[in-house]
């Protein structure tokens, strides 16, 4: 085991900064009353409260009543498709896309099941969707179109702003998993056209646990939850008032350095990728500009991408093999999949996925490790070519 840490998994969750811990810190202490309480220890509680509201909706264009706080992505997800189902009526047609993550995929499967229809869309080798393929999927029945910002494994960045248009269009709800996208790249939900997007705090070196959901003024849907009022009755419960000021003040310092962050993490990534297309037999998934500042995916082929993990993590680099959530499963994830890899490609991929805290020594270590690595794994490859 070397002694030399390298946190190359960004994409699966982000170190809390010392910033945000500190805003957190007083409402785990002295500020500990229910901002729904009436007394002064509740009203000074709801007024950070409220001001983190609006912290969050001037990151994203909005304002204030249409943010509203969840436990994370996938209940912001979930809310957004289930309760504009809900609301809608017993049937009707979703548009999604093959590449979402699975608390959207998941939810439209269900949704399946309760006699809704959902159009599963295409993408092409790079992870892209045409936006005239969405456009050509409406039907009379259509109520939502939900398609992710940007990838959370192949980091392919989506046209967000057509698909926007053509929702808006054909006065349909636009629906976006901004997960991997929020904190990282600006978003503007009016220029954007998005009527529903879903952020995690953890994605973006905030608590875990805490999201938030954007819902445009006028749009309705019906809550998961029945309980208090909380949240305009959207999401009743109790609020985690610490976890939503360390969102907030995450947040509001990662909008902040978003160009200086994009263009150290562009030249990071284009330099990872640059040493890594170097050993053969190496190819890069997702698109080669349209893509996520930090995130790096290659297939190594003829070796399985758990092999080469386990032998990363013995030099102390952390990075992952399809997404978080789908690692520990032995199939090939569906993202890569759907952008046509063979079998041997997508089981040979590793996401390597930069963040705030990595610097270019970081790279060269690496780059430094992997060839020897990839060498000695192809050597005893089960799968093919040894070299
Ligand atoms: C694109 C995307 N959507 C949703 C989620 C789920 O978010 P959370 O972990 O906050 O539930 C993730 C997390 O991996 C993600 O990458």
């Amino acid at each position: 085991m070397e002694s030399r840490q390298v946190y190359m998994d960004h994409g699966a969750t982000t170190p809390v900064r010392e910033e945000v811990l500190e805003a957190m810190l007083p409402f785990y202490k002295e500020l500990y009353g229910n901002p729904s309480s009436v007394h002064a220890k509740g009203r000074e509680v709801r007024s950070a409260f409220e001001e983190a509201r609006e912290i969050v909706a001037r990151s994203l264009g909005a304002s204030a009543e249409e943010i509203y706080f969840t436990s994370g992505g996938t209940e912001s997800n979930n809310i957004s498709l289930r309760g504009t189902a809900k609301k809608h009526g017993p049937s009707g047609h979703i548009i999604t896309s093959g590449v979402e993550h699975h608390a959207v995929l998941d939810v439209c499967h269900d949704l399946e099941k309760d006699g809704y229809r959902v159009t599963y869309l295409p993408v092409d080798g790079d992870g892209l969707i045409d936006p005239q393929a969405v456009e050509a999927a409406i039907t009379p029945d259509t109520f939502i179109i939900s398609i992710m910002a940007a990838n959370n494994e192949i980091g392919t960045i989506q046209p967000i702003k057509e698909i926007g248009r053509i929702a808006d269009q054909h006065n349909l709800l636009f629906h976006t998993d901004a997960v991997q996208v929020v904190g990282q790249l600006p978003v503007d939900v009016n220029e954007m056209k998005i009527d529903l997007l879903s952020l995690s705090a953890h994605k973006f070196n905030g608590p875990k646990g805490v999201g938030a959901l954007y819902k445009r003024k006028g749009v309705k849907l019906n809550p998961l939850y029945s309980g208090g009022g909380q949240e305009g009755k959207l999401r009743p419960g109790t609020e985690n008032v610490p976890g939503v000021v360390g969102l907030a003040r995450a947040l509001e310092l990662s909008v902040e350095e978003i160009p200086e962050k994009k263009e150290k993490l562009e030249l990071l990534r284009d330099k990872l990728i640059k040493g890594l297309l170097e050993i053969d037999d190496v190819i890069l998934n997702g698109h080669r500009e349209k893509r996520l500042p930090g995130n790096i995916n290659v297939s190594f082929k003829y070796i399985e991408g758990e092999s080469i993990l386990l032998s990363l993590d013995m030099h102390g680099i952390a990075a992952s093999s399809g997404s978080a959530c789908s690692s520990g499963s032995l199939e090939p994830s569906h993202v890569l999949s759907a952008i046509g890899l063979d079998h041997h490609a997508a089981h040979g991929s590793i996401r390597f996925t930069l963040g705030r805290g990595n610097r270019e020594d970081d790279i060269d270590y690496v780059l430094s490790k992997i060839p020897a690595v990839v060498e000695n794994l192809r050597r005893i490859s089960p799968m093919g070519k040894s070299k």
